[in-house]
């Protein structure tokens, strides 16, 4: 008898926060991990910490042809693919009045369109392996705050982009996970909240736990999108 071979997830974003605590959830349940992001150091740093085997791909997504040349490389190492983890994003916020083109684009280019592209090249390899689409999508995708035009379209779009990804996944045998979640403390908030705010936020080794066993879910179930947050508003101080 033959040995089953070890599940294949490719993580975007998968060196930092969200991303790197899918991976190490899906790695302690024996996973091997392609960890995408720009930063190789980051990369390699996050891959050491994995229990199962993983690798490390830096590449900047956004660039063309990226995303059809990880799926490629994946493929060519591990001859399958089974979840894809969109998790990379930039959260940059800005008032839609000063909203340039450039942020614009930044800001769909990686939120929503390498999604999109890096899907769209996986699309067999999953439909071969019975896979999973896993995307990190946000709060701000139903519950949009002033402020933060672009991103919020991103998110919008993201969501719906699962939605139909869910429903044409359905006759491919391809499982689509939408996850819209509130604050995770991550350092896309460096900067951006202070210590006392961020210790109120989900923890992202929780967020990944959770990916890691919706993933596990027989799958026979299919899995409506799903919001998160963190038990009380972060923003707000307790009570004394
Ligand atoms: N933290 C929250 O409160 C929160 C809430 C809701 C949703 N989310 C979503 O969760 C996802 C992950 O964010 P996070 O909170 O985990 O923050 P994070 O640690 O900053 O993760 C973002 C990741 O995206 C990668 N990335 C960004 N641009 C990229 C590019 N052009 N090519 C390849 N990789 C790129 C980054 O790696 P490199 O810099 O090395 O490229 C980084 O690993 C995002 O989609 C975010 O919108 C976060």
């Amino acid at each position: 008898m033959t040995a089953q071979p070890a599940p294949v997830a490719v993580v975007t974003g998968g060196g930092s926060g969200t991303g790197l605590a899918c991976a190490s959830a899906l790695s302690a349940r024996g996973t091997s991990c392609v960890l995408v992001g720009r930063r190789q150091e980051r990369l390699q740093a996050a891959a050491t910490t994995l229990d199962a085997p993983a690798t490390v791909m830096a590449a900047d997504l956004t660039e063309p042809g990226t995303p059809d040349r990880i799926i490629e490389e994946t493929l060519a190492a591990h001859r399958r693919i089974d979840v894809i983890v969109h998790s990379a994003g930039v959260f940059d916020k800005a008032p839609a009045s000063e909203v340039t083109a450039d942020h614009w684009q930044r800001v769909l280019d990686i939120n929503l369109n390498v999604v999109m592209a890096l899907t769209r090249a996986g699309w067999e390899a999953l439909s071969d392996s019975g896979g999973q689409i896993v995307l990190i999508s946000s709060i701000a995708a139903v519950q949009p705050f002033a402020g933060n035009a672009a991103y919020a379209a991103s998110k919008g779009g993201l969501n719906a982009l699962g939605e139909v990804l869910r429903l044409e996944g359905r006759d491919c045998g391809i499982r689509v996970i939408t996850l819209s979640p509130a604050q995770i403390d991550t350092e896309l908030w460096d900067g951006k909240a202070p210590e006392s705010v961020r210790a109120r936020m989900m923890p992202a080794a929780g967020v990944g736990e959770l990916v890691a066993d919706l993933v596990g879910t027989d799958r026979r179930i299919d899995i409506d999108p799903i919001i998160i947050r963190p038990v009380h508003d972060p923003w707000v101080e307790p009570e004394p």
